[in-house]
């Protein structure tokens, strides 16, 4: 490989501790510089799946990524979570905890002992896990599930489960894949709503992939449009409205109708 396509990762970027405030060592929790990540299929034929990707995401930004079906999203989350590495460019990123697109739950724990894996790998005792687990299943909705097994739940209350398993990671920077993908639409919308109050009283940095253009623009700061495969970046948009939002609200019809305009422009 040329020496100018050799990937450049750095890992962590400034201080891994949480802050408001930009730091002078570093503004960005999250920084791409021309990133390229090509895959082998089995017959050996390149896929690339990102292309030119130059991102920055802000310190407590809540970045929503929209594209179509395998432009790369979750290949963009993998990276930034270092699961994955580019081909070429450069990758900087806070610690990143991700929030898999399945939820990938272990079926011979409970509810609540998945929700804690984070804590008891990193030697929290069992009781207190569960506790610190337990106090979060009341507030998304799980009362009285804390002993079922992922079997016993629906979908949406399993992808609740591994949503609690995420923000127990402790980690500043939070990549959602389709988080609220398998919801019911009263129950999306309240999940959206505890994100927001979330966010509000423990500022993190989120990336947050969805399907659902009202979804980026109700919840984000910035809604990133992809292209079609190889993904790269077909636009952006600035939401400065306040929250909480509305979804009838003009702004947000109006964005969310940009949103949808670059999607589908890009794809044309
Ligand atoms: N491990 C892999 N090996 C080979 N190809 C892969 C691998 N992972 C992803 N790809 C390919 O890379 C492209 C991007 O995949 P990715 O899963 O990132 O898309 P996506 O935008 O998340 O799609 P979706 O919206 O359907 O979840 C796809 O063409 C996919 O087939
Ligand atoms: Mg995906």
């Amino acid at each position: 490989m040329a020496t100018e396509l050799q990937p450049r990762i750095k890992r962590p970027l400034g201080g891994a501790q949480q802050s408001r405030e930009p730091t002078a060592v570093a503004d960005h929790a999250i920084e791409l510089g021309a990133v390229e990540r090509t895959f082998m299929d089995r017959r050996g034929v390149r896929v690339p799946a990102l292309a030119g990707i130059s991102l920055k995401v802000a310190r407590g930004e809540l970045l929503a990524v929209v594209g179509p079906s395998g432009c790369g999203k979750t290949t963009l989350l993998e990276l930034i979570c270092g699961l994955q590495a580019p081909d070429a460019g450069v990758l900087e990123s806070e610690p990143a905890v991700l929030m898999p697109q399945r939820d990938l739950l272990l079926p011979w724990l409970d509810a609540l002992d998945n929700a804690s894996l984070a804590l008891r790998i990193g030697h929290v005792p069992r009781a207190q896990a569960r506790e610190r687990a337990a106090s979060l299943f009341a507030e998304l909705g799980l009362k009285g599930f804390e002993r079922a097994h992922p079997s016993e739940l629906s979908g949406g209350m399993r992808q609740r489960v591994a949503f609690v398993r995420t923000l127990l990671s402790g980690k500043p920077v939070l990549c959602l894949d389709e988080p609220f993908g398998a919801l019911d639409a009263i129950t999306r919308a309240e999940m959206q709503d505890w994100l927001v109050r979330a966010l509000a009283s423990t500022p993190r940095t989120v990336v947050l992939v969805t399907h659902d253009v009202e979804e980026a623009v109700l919840l984000a700061d910035r809604v990133l449009v992809l292209s079609p495969r190889p993904g790269r970046v077909a636009g952006e948009i600035d939401v400065a409205l306040p929250r909480p939002r509305g979804r009838t609200e003009a702004a947000i019809v109006a964005l969310r109708e940009r949103a949808l305009g670059l999607l589908t422009g890009a794809a044309a």
